[in-house]
């Protein structure tokens, strides 16, 4: 990045129209024009590089992927309408059939879903490994594997895996490393500056950071990317220019929300670690963190999310979502408002007791997606319902 972080966030911006607005207009239009058969031509023989069809690029789309782009040191991206798109592509346009990934355990329940049941339908498989078993990624690779996959921090139980180590193995091997970087956003974490040859992001969290729209990011080298985009500009999985929108104008509030974002987290963590009705909390930039050492190391900060277990089990679990107050009881995370989730009862209920213990989920474990509102406001409902529980 030419400029500073917050700089580039707010100052790289779709060139002013002829009305010399100061803020980006939203570009709401699904096509482009020419001028006459020649600039038709030459646009769709790309020897002009001009807008065509908002499935395939759009001014709104552009501004919001070039800043992500420069937040990660990547070389080039493409925008989609939500993270789970941005993964799906990665794959569809990065493997073949036949084809093999080597994923930490530890990801995201729709990620989990496409490696056991739609990806085996190109027989593509997935071999895991355990967010503490990093030694044994070299055991688990073969001769067709591609990918090598994880997050970090892990959702729901703030894991970190070491993005120094994954780097070092996929360059080893040979093999593409994919890295979603999610819950720590372009602020906390560069994993390209690790290896990374592609990373991606819901924006849907902490981008948006607002709780309004949904938005997914693929960025990393040059010719995957240009892979991802024919895939992506044929079965059409694009970002609407409203949302793009919407994320630019998030993006240029990212460094400050972040910050505030983490600053009440780890109070929250704090707090939660010395309450009696805690067993344990996890927090990335807590010392008490397993992985705090490789925390500090590529993160600038320890993000919004901190996972704890409620003394009690799936019951206190439960009786604790029901007295919270102010809090809000919502599958998303990254927003202003602060939400708690209980997944042992809600989105991992389904799973077995082993399942979900693979994933570092406890009866008790409640995730809270800190948010904005005044620390004390958060704290005193938490403890109010802890209390209760
Ligand atoms: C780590 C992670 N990756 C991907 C996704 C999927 O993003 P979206 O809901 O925007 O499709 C989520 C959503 O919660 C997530 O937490």
């Amino acid at each position: 990045m030419s400029k500073h972080f917050e700089t580039e966030a707010i100052r790289n911006q779709t060139e002013r129209s002829q009305f010399s607005e100061h803020s980006t207009p939203l570009y709401l239009t699904s096509s482009f024009v020419f001028d006459d058969a020649e600039d038709m031509r030459a646009s769709f023989a790309e020897e002009k590089e001009k807008n065509l069809y908002s499935r395939f690029s759009n001014p709104n789309t552009t501004e919001f992927v070039d800043k992500i782009v420069a937040m990660e040191g990547a070389e080039a991206g493409y925008v989609f309408a939500t993270g789970m798109s941005a993964i799906f592509s990665t794959f569809g346009a990065l493997l073949n059939a036949g084809d093999h990934i080597v994923s930490c355990r530890s990801v995201f329940g729709s990620t989990h879903t496409l490696f056991t049941k739609y990806l085996p339908k190109w027989n593509i498989e997935t071999s895991y490994f355990k967010v503490n078993e990093v030694s044994k990624v070299e055991s688990l690779i073969q001769p067709n594997t591609k990918i090598l996959y994880a997050e970090s921090p892990t959702n729901p139980a703030v894991d970190i895996l070491d993005l120094e180590v994954l780097g070092r193995l996929a360059k080893k091997h040979n093999l593409l490393l994919v890295i979603d970087n999610c819950f720590a956003t372009p602020y906390l974490q560069n994993p390209i500056k690790f290896g990374a040859d592609i990373v991606i992001h819901s924006a849907t969290k902490l981008i948006d950071g607002q709780g309004r729209v949904l938005g997914g990011v693929a960025v990393g080298k040059a010719d995957l990317i240009q892979e991802i985009y024919l895939f992506s500009r044929n079965t059409g999985p694009a970002m609407s220019p409203f949302n793009a929108w919407v994320l630019s104008k998030s993006l240029e509030t990212l460094a400050v929300r972040v910050d505030k974002h983490c600053e009440n987290a780890l109070k929250v963590a704090l707090f939660l670690e010395n309450h009696k009705h805690v067993n344990w909390v996890k927090y990335p930039f807590l010392k008490s963190h397993p992985q705090y050492k490789i925390a500090k190391k590529q993160m600038k900060l320890g993000g919004n999310i901190v996972a704890f277990e409620i003394k009690g089990g799936v019951t206190a679990g439960k009786n604790f979502l029901n007295a919270i107050k102010m809090c809000s009881l919502s599958a998303n995370l990254g927003d202003t408002r602060t939400i708690v989730t209980h997944p042992a009862s809600t989105t991992h209920s389904k799973l077995s007791d082993s399942d979900r213990l693979e994933v570092s989920i406890t009866d008790g474990l409640v995730r809270v997606s800190v948010g904005l509102e005044h620390i004390e406001d958060i704290i005193e409902d938490l403890n109010q319902a802890l209390s209760l529980k």
